[in-house]
């Protein structure tokens, strides 16, 4: 496994691999890699003739508030995951090597960017959609994997490669559960038991929401209020937003006729957590 610290020496062991005519895939994330992280490998591993993990826990899409100096970093321990999963180059620059003095050029997505997190998290997907972008010129995947996990930045960074004819293929990847059904996530090492425990009502409420439909429900509210409902009993939770939308557009629904988004951020003491699932699907 070669390890990049440098674009320089990145895009130098690209070409290689390129001129080979060989598939690249790329995995971006944070690091702190979880089972998640891994799922995307995995899938690399199967479709690509190299994989490619970036690990860079991009400052430009953590507001001044937020928490990008204590977001967790793991990096002896995600070397060593990337080495057993088999990947072939992780990229792990530094922060200046990204964001030279001087840099000032970003990658707006309008529309879909500016619902749901975009509204709670201003500025957020600018930060996603520059970053993103940057790897995609530096490795030059022939595909590029994200999870559904985080369901609107997928959205986000597939209609940037629409708009800006970008030759990669997006590979969409289901959401990593804990048997309690939390989506595994770097953030989920924030917690505490009780907070852990707590946690779980994310799932449950979306949960309920799929239920309600699949039981005949079709006002878009009582959905909503069906999730709502289930995270108001739990204590340590307090909703940040709870929606019911357009999977396309991500615009909220008057009526659940096709299938749906239910889309979830919740504090569970400090500590935001995000997740979603698809109801009223066969
Ligand atoms: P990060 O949160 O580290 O996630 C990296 C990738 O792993 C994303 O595509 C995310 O959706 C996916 N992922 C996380 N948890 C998952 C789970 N439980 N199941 C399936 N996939 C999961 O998302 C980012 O980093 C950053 O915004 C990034 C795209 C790297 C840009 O900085």
């Amino acid at each position: 496994m070669e390890i990049a610290e440098r674009t320089a020496d990145l895009r130098r062991i690209v070409r290689v691999v390129r001129d080979e005519h060989r598939i690249i895939g790329l995995v971006p994330t944070m690091g702190a890699l979880h089972e998640g992280h891994l799922s995307l490998v995995r899938r690399s591993k199967e479709n690509d003739d190299f994989t490619v993990v970036s690990i860079f826990v991009n400052p430009a899409q953590f507001a001044p508030s937020e928490d990008f100096r204590r977001y967790p970093r793991a990096f002896e321990a995600d070397l060593q995951k990337c080495e057993e999963s088999g990947i072939d180059l992780v990229f792990a620059p530094t922060t200046i090597e990204m964001y030279p003095q001087g840099f000032s050029t970003y990658v707006t997505v309008e529309g879909i960017a500016e619902a749901l997190e975009g509204a709670s998290r201003p500025g957020h997907f600018r930060g996603v959609a520059t970053i993103v972008l940057k790897l995609f010129n530096l490795a030059r995947p022939h595909r590029a994997y994200f999870g559904l996990k985080d369901y609107q930045q997928l959205k986000v960074i597939e209609k940037m490669v629409r708009d800006l004819n970008l030759d990669v293929e997006i590979v969409p990847c289901p959401t990593v559960r804990e048997p309690d059904g939390l989506a595994l996530s770097s953030r989920n090492a924030y917690l505490g038991p009780a907070e852990r425990r707590a946690a779980a009502v994310l799932y449950r409420a979306l949960v309920a929401a799929r239920d309600a439909v699949a039981a005949g429900e079709r006002d878009a509210e009582a959905v909503r209020s069906a999730a709502l409902t289930v995270i108001q009993a739990e204590p340590l939770a307090e909703v940040d937003y709870a929606a019911v939308v357009d999977p396309e557009t991500l615009q909220p629904v008057r009526r659940v006729e096709a299938p749906a988004l239910v889309a979830l951020a919740v504090r569970i003491g400090a500590t935001r957590l995000v997740d979603n699932m698809l109801v009223g699907v066969e």
